[in-house]
């Protein structure tokens, strides 16, 4: 694997979590596939759970880390060609990029949408930027449009607790007073959308996500009957995508919010959140408190999710 933003540069999906489920059962196996290589990890926004996990399964596999907040401490970058740089940018990423690729083997870059234009979040124009001037294997953190690392945490965990073949897995947007990207939601929809489970989307007019993204899953607006006899609640809010809104809080309806009453609803549901998580916004706090929650081991699924990543570019690297 040379670079990796989406589940289609996994190739094989069930071969892929047989490498995730052989990875967690001895995280050490491979510690000498990274040794003298170098992991950049580049963070434009900030992280908690992406940050340690990655560093985490970078030094399981050998490797050396070196972690970049770029809004603390390094140059401000311009990223727009073309710009008289006469302001607060110093530096241009066009220099910045192959300048990093100089000190690693490996990037991780994390690059929310701006939520400035559209077309160049939907184009991820800086993780692209990352992938065509840095010369290494470059892989999303969280870009503007996916959330890879999440999603394939996301559904190794699924794939753990499930019960029947193909689960009832229900995502569920809920109500938050920022304004947060699509990556998630698109994500995890377009892994969704690579298994045979029932997937089913559910959110308030107005929250449509891209159709790209959505592709075959089942958009229903009535969120008590999207919950009835599922087996996992995916909850995460979202902007609105569709113009003229994008990028738009256009409801903080309470309503929304994942609570106990709706939980019983479903069949018995396992409780996910990517975190983090604002209680009694998107849930409750007997919901993400209650057995049924398995935020926590999905949060631990991420080092796992990220070693398996690693691994796959550590090997294209070496031609295996
Ligand atoms: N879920 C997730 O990516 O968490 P962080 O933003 O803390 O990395």
């Amino acid at each position: 694997m040379r670079h990796f933003t989406c589940v289609q540069d996994l190739g094989d999906l069930r071969q892929a979590l047989n490498e995730a489920f052989e990875i967690k059962k001895d995280r050490f196996r491979f510690n000498e596939l990274g040794k003298n290589k170098t992991l950049l990890m580049i963070f434009f926004n900030s992280s908690l759970r992406t940050r340690l996990s990655t560093q985490k399964a970078a030094m399981n596999l050998g490797m050396n880390t070196i972690v970049l907040d770029v809004n603390q401490g390094a140059w401000k970058l311009e990223t727009e060609r073309g710009v008289i740089m006469d302001g607060d940018k110093p530096e241009h990423l066009l220099e910045a990029v192959p300048v990093m690729g100089c000190y690693c083997d490996v990037i991780g870059v994390r690059s929310f949408a701006r939520f400035e234009n559209k077309e160049d979040d939907y184009n991820e124009k800086i993780l692209n930027q990352f992938i065509k001037y840095s010369g290494r294997p470059v892989f999303s953190m969280e870009a503007a449009t996916r959330h890879p690392l999440q999603s394939f945490a996301d559904l190794i965990t699924i794939e753990e607790y499930k019960k029947t073949a193909r689960p009832k897995v229900v995502m569920t947007w809920a109500p938050h007073p920022k304004s947060l990207p699509q990556a998630v939601p698109n994500s995890f929809a377009e892994w969704m959308n690579a298994t045979d489970y029932e997937f089913v989307i559910t959110h308030p007019e107005g929250y449509e996500l891209d159709p790209a993204f959505v592709g075959d899953a089942k958009v229903e607006y009535d969120q008590k009957r999207a919950f009835e006899g599922a087996d996992f609640i995916y909850a995460k809010n979202w902007s609105a995508y569709r113009d003229p809104y994008y990028g738009q809080v256009i409801s903080m309806d309470r309503n929304w919010t994942v609570d106990a009453e709706k939980m019983a609803l479903t069949n018995n549901a396992y409780f996910m959140h990517c975190l983090p998580v604002r209680r009694n916004m998107i849930v409750t706090d007997d919901v993400i408190e209650s057995p049924r929650s398995i935020v926590i081991p999905e949060a631990a699924n991420r080092e796992i999710s990220a070693q398996t990543v690693l691994r796959k570019l550590l090997m294209g690297l070496s031609g295996l």
